[in-house]
């Protein structure tokens, strides 16, 4: 099959979290199928770095965008098989950052204007788009509306997330008739929201675990009801649980490690990153063996960071150490600094973004906290466990798809995970683990996260089968 994907990021060029690991590993995983996979991203100023050996231009055009013209440049790379397109356009994506300005509505309906006039411009072949989160997610009523119909799915990876613009904007940025707000093809709550209209609009819908999808159907979580959107879908909607690069997450091979480790010889090789984790953010006697808590995310209310905030006492009490690699939030990275101040000798902080850092600490801890509100699949949980760093988390999304509590079960145990609703279980659960770990009692626990199989190999074969039944229809 020829498959499209288009999305605001891709590893290896730039990531700000998890999508950026899903395209890439993904695509790999298609490839090695034998499929054919072509990828459009924005060209950042941060992906230009890294394409700058093997720049490739292959095509230009002038975009109409409303009342105004705007040039792009295309431009290829080609990654283990992988064939990335990248929409060059320095207004709108040469800035030092990826998300999070005023115009993103503009920025990204000139990226998805861009791709749909490229497939066309190009004469790609193209069997399915698949387009992933609301940066993307118009593309294919995009490409229809210019008279070329493929078979198409949108895969929800934050729908916290909706892509909003003004009804009155639709001509100006998306060349789109006002008549597909007014019939509520892209109407939601009042605005046009390009998410709801990918919902509308793609022949499929999936989202990155299956307890997620239910939640979605189910309304269990708000999202000003996007949930409501999704239930008319509901026979086109999937949960298909994220994958894990084995190639970027694989600490038998990891070079941020200071030492390789496999499932036969954790012990000695998590102890040395332990140190050298311990020892690279300041601690004082980084041989001492105490339990070491890992954090590793973008620091929003998503992620449960109060939760984590309230834990720091407990923490203090069972002579234990938290490590947190983050940035986001401004009231979140405050009240986390106050807290590093209060506790030097228990919490550390990094507030900036470090693949590098990263690593280590899945290498290094021996407990990951992951208390998310929501979370639609969650890799931070399946990278520490397949680092054997032990996850503790809320039961929610693919964190409950994921990790096998102990809580539940003893048998074939990978982490700990607590009910949503029940924060006093996180509290506790921080001297419970504290107590296995200085009685020794992890072992089994971290050859059986070690041994968990997340490849994206096995997780393609959904992919692939989700296609063929769209192509059969
Ligand atoms: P989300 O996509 O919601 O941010 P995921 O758990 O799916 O959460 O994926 C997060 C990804 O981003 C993981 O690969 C994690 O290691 C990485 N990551 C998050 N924050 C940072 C950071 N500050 N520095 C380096 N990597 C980070
Ligand atoms: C989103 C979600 C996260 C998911 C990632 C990749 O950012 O918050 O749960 O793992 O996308 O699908």
């Amino acid at each position: 099959m020829n498959i499209l994907f288009a999305a605001g990021e891709s590893s290896p060029f730039v990531k700000t979290g998890g999508l950026a690991d899903v395209v890439w590993g993904l695509s790999k995983a298609l490839v090695r199928k034998g499929h054919k996979v072509s990828v459009f991203l924005p060209f950042y100023r941060k992906g230009k770095e890294k394409v700058k050996d093997m720049y490739k231009w292959v095509d230009s055009f002038d975009v109409a965008q409303g009342w105004r013209m705007t040039h792009a440049n295309i431009i290829y790379d080609q990654k283990e098989g992988v064939d990335f397109y990248f929409v060059e356009c320095d207004q709108y994506f040469g800035r030092d950052g990826i998300y999070g300005y005023g115009d993103d509505a503009e920025r990204f309906s000139f990226f998805q204007l861009t791709v749909a006039k490229a497939v066309i411009h190009m004469g790609m072949k193209v069997d399915i788009i698949h387009v992933h989160d609301w940066q993307a997610a118009l593309i294919p009523l995009l490409c229809a509306h210019a008279g070329l119909k493929f078979r198409s799915l949108l895969t929800i990876h934050n729908p916290a997330f909706q892509g909003y613009l003004n009804p009155m904007s639709l001509g100006d940025l998306l060349n789109l008739p006002v008549v597909y707000y007014s019939d509520g093809l892209l109407k939601f709550n009042n605005m046009v929201s390009m998410l709801k209209g990918g919902i509308a609009t793609c022949d499929a819908i999936t989202t990155v675990s299956i307890t997620h999808a239910h939640e979605l159907l189910d309304n269990q979580t708000d999202f000003n009801g996007i949930g409501n959107v999704i239930r008319y879908r509901q026979s086109d909607m999937f949960g298909i649980v994220n994958g894990l690069d084995y190639d970027s997450f694989n600490p038998e091979t990891d070079k941020e490690l200071v030492q390789n480790y496999n499932v036969k010889t954790y012990k000695e090789g998590k102890k040395a990153n332990k140190v050298a984790l311990l020892k690279k953010m300041g601690f004082k006697n980084p041989e001492e063996d105490v339990p070491v808590f890992g954090l590793v995310s973008r620091l929003t209310s998503q992620k449960g960071i109060d939760r984590v905030l309230r834990i720091v006492p407990e923490i203090v009490k069972n002579k234990a150490k938290l490590i947190i690699l983050g940035q986001g939030e401004y009231m979140i990275e405050e009240e986390l600094k106050h807290l590093a101040k209060l506790y030097p000798e228990n919490l550390k902080i990094y507030m900036g973004y470090s693949e590098g850092l990263a690593n280590l600490i899945y290498g290094g801890s021996d407990f990951f906290l992951m208390p998310s509100k929501f979370e639609p699949c969650g890799l931070g949980q399946i990278i520490a466990m397949h680092y054997g760093t032990l996850p503790i988390v809320a039961k929610v999304g693919g964190l409950n798809d994921t990790v096998k509590s102990y809580y539940d079960s003893h048998e074939g145990a990978t982490g700990f995970a607590f009910a949503s609703w029940d924060e006093n279980c996180f509290d506790y659960s921080i001297g419970y683990v504290c107590n296995m770990f200085y009685k020794n009692k992890l072992s089994t626990l971290i050859k059986n996260a070690m041994k968990e199989d997340f490849s994206w190999d096995k997780q393609v074969e959904e992919y692939i089968k989700l296609y063929k039944m769209l192509l059969s229809r």
